[in-house]
């Protein structure tokens, strides 16, 4: 069964200075990146997501804080803590994806291949579950 949850990790390119990091497209983030977005100030209780992307790749990374990743593919759902700013979840079209726990101080910065398009969204479970059992 094909593994859900894919973890890329980030090499640290940090010294004794701090931390540094670099995203460089079809290198760390497997796709052309036209788009970055970020979530930040997440009010407690609140949970994200739940939907999927016909075509949309994307890479999330936990800068900072945490939170809990569910992704589901129809078959099978897996969950993971992101917290680290070397972690990057990598999620694939077709996946329905929630987002839970955030800590007040979580940013979570992601990683698009195309620019924000509402018609590449599946927001309904059932829909998706319909458009995976016909890929
Ligand atoms: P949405 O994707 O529903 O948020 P989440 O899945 O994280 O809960 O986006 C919330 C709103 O922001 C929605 O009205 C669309 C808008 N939006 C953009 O305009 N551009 C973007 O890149 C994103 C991600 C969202």
């Amino acid at each position: 069964m094909d593994e859900l949850i894919k973890i890329i990790s980030l090499d640290y390119l940090g010294d004794d200075r701090g931390g540094l990091v670099s995203l460089q497209s079809n290198q760390n983030i497997p796709f052309e990146i036209k788009r970055v977005y970020y979530l930040f100030a997440t009010q407690e209780g609140v949970a994200r997501g739940f939907h999927a992307h016909k075509e949309l790749k994307q890479v999330a990374i936990a800068l900072h804080g945490s939170c809990r990743f569910i992704l589901d593919d129809g078959k099978q759902r897996q969950e993971i803590i992101l917290d680290s700013p070397l972690k990057g979840l990598y999620i694939d079209n077709n996946k329905w994806r929630e987002m839970h726990d955030f800590s007040n101080d979580c940013v979570l910065v992601v990683i698009a291949s195309e620019h924000y398009d509402e018609s590449d969204y599946i927001r309904d479970y059932q829909d998706f579950l319909k458009e995976v059992i016909n890929v």
